[in-house]
């Protein structure tokens, strides 16, 4: 439980603006990496201080969620012209240039840190909590991408015989198409946008329809410290529209995608079927995560992890755990267990403090669940139901079934949904049942044998293992993020591989 203030979005909203006050915030210096001091990006902030003091940025207070409107393919066309005249002037700015960017660009984001929350509230429904995380990990994101540019991109002189000197050079590709969901329009629109910048290339930066605004504010906040207009562009739209016209673009050098499966595959198709030069494509997916729990578990830890992963965004979160796979000998123990920590959960107002689970999205995604949790409960055996006393709109009880056996769990049902099974016998059999799933974004183990741990983490074909903790909130730099299978080519945001896909590589042999 965070605190009991009760602030409403609005009320973060119309706040007087304090634009000298940012300095009010004592907010912790944002570190990643495992070194002596290093700390996970959103922990230690305070809420309550927070919400009382946000000073708020002029623009994003009067900004109104209906003054933006979509773009046309035409539109897309005219800003892939500019991005790609634009490309040599970026590409040729020196790399510790494009780097100090990026830290200004976190300076920024770190200061309007409590601008930034209350839109999240108001155009994503997040809860604070979540919002604090989110621009923590934008940030972070741009101080790692600055960073990791400079230590991996730096041309390399290369061994060779005597009389020869060979360099290894990366640089830009050209115009990067980045397309990014709604579930985390700050973090992974930054985290997407500042690594192709920073690699060398001009982005086209499409946000989720549901989403646009906290993505305008961020790309006006690139502009802010010196990115240019050319470098960066900003294009509104429906998927079908605005992004399929980017994706077929004929100057389009490279797509970076985070959404569903089957709008990769098509991304995937469109860009094979394109004449001219083969374009490479980074697509972060969907999963169907599944939570391993042994006859040694510790049931509180477990019970506290199954609802933080499966329950917290209100399991809007491609990490979020579906599929909780427990042992028989303590299964009863555990749903116990379960069910009344379920029944403690605070569904309603993301503004409000106390609030656990927030509203979904939209009323399509309120709708398509609604009917889909309606079929379970026809289905599957209810196991436990958080009870629900807001009238925000949107809220969906955080709900557990049980099914008979892991093959039954299909799609991913993105939402606060949780599937529960039964296991006995061999542990690798469960873990090859999992990995039959074909998606391998993220796993939990949760067990007192370590070479059990390890074993399963061996034979897993995914990209997050989570061990006896919970299975989301991936730190920059710490956890880096992303899986294999249908659940994504790779590489990992927030890890020291990424920037490499979004660069041309060169040797450059001199015979001396
Ligand atoms: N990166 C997020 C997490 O780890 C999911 O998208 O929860």
């Amino acid at each position: 439980q965070l605190a009991d203030e009760h602030v409403s979005a609005e009320q973060l909203l119309a706040s007087p603006l304090a634009p000298s006050s940012d300095e009010a915030l004592p907010l912790p210096q944002v570190l990643y990496g495992s070194g002596p001091g290093a700390r996970a990006n959103s922990v230690g902030v305070d809420l309550a201080c927070l919400a009382m003091r946000a000073p708020l940025d002029a623009a994003v207070a009067t900004t109104h969620l209906s003054t933006l409107s979509m773009h046309s393919a035409a539109d897309a066309d005219a800003a892939m012209q500019r991005l790609h005249a634009g490309f040599d002037a970026w590409s040729a700015r020196p790399l510790a240039e494009r780097a100090a960017l990026l830290r200004k660009a976190a300076d920024l984001l770190e200061a309007r840190l409590p601008a930034y929350c209350g839109l999240l509230v108001k155009e994503a429904h997040k809860t604070l909590g979540d919002t604090v995380a989110e621009v923590r990990e934008a940030v972070d994101f741009c101080r790692y991408y600055a960073d990791q540019a400079e230590a991996r991109l730096m041309d390399q002189p290369l061994p060779g015989p005597t009389g020869e000197s060979n360099l290894l050079r990366l640089h830009g590709r050209g115009v990067f198409v980045c397309i990014s969901p709604w579930n985390f329009p700050l973090a992974i629109f930054a985290g997407q946008v500042v690594a192709a910048l920073v690699a060398g290339n001009t982005v086209a930066a499409k946000p989720a329809e549901q989403t646009p605004l906290v993505a305008q504010h961020f790309v006006a906040l690139l502009h802010e410290v010196g990115v240019p207009q050319d470098a960066v562009a900003l294009l509104h739209g429906l998927g079908e529209t605005v992004g399929a016209a980017l994706v077929a673009h004929p100057l389009t050098a490279g797509v970076c995608f985070t959404g569903s499966t089957q709008v990769a595959r098509l991304i995937n198709r469109t860009l094979a079927a394109k004449d001219g030069p083969i374009v490479p494509l980074i697509a972060e997916t969907g999963g169907l995560n599944a939570m391993v729990v042994d006859s040694t578990a510790l049931p509180e830890q477990v019970v506290d992890a199954v609802v933080q992963s499966a329950f917290r965004s209100a399991g809007q979160r491609c990490s979020a755990l579906r599929l909780l796979c427990v042992h028989e000998g303590i299964a009863d123990g555990v749903i116990e267990m379960l069910r009344g920590a379920m029944a403690e959960l605070r569904v309603g107002d993301p503004a409000e403090l106390a609030t656990d689970v927030g509203p979904l999205i939209d009323d399509e995604a309120f709708t398509a669940i609604g009917a889909q949790v309606r079929r379970l409960r026809g289905e599957a055996k209810l196991l436990g139901e958080t009870p629900v006393r807001s009238s925000f709109p949107r809220l969906l009880a955080p709900i557990a079934f049980e099914i008979g056996r892991i093959a039954e769990l299909k799609t991913e049902i993105f939402g606060p949904v949780l599937h529960v099974v039964r296991w006995g016998g061999d542990v690798n059999e469960v873990v090859r049942q999992i990995n039959a799933l074909g998606y391998g974004l993220t796993l939990g183990v949760q067990t007192r044998i370590d070479s059990r741990a390890q074993r399963i983490a061996d034979t897993a074909r995914i990209g997050n293992v989570y061990v006896n903790r919970n299975m989301i909130g991936a730190v920059v730099g710490v956890q880096p993020f992303g899986g294999e299978g249908l659940s994504g080519t790779g590489p990992k945001a927030g890890g020291p591989h990424y920037l490499y896909r979004f660069c041309a590589e060169q040797t450059v042999t001199v015979n001396t």
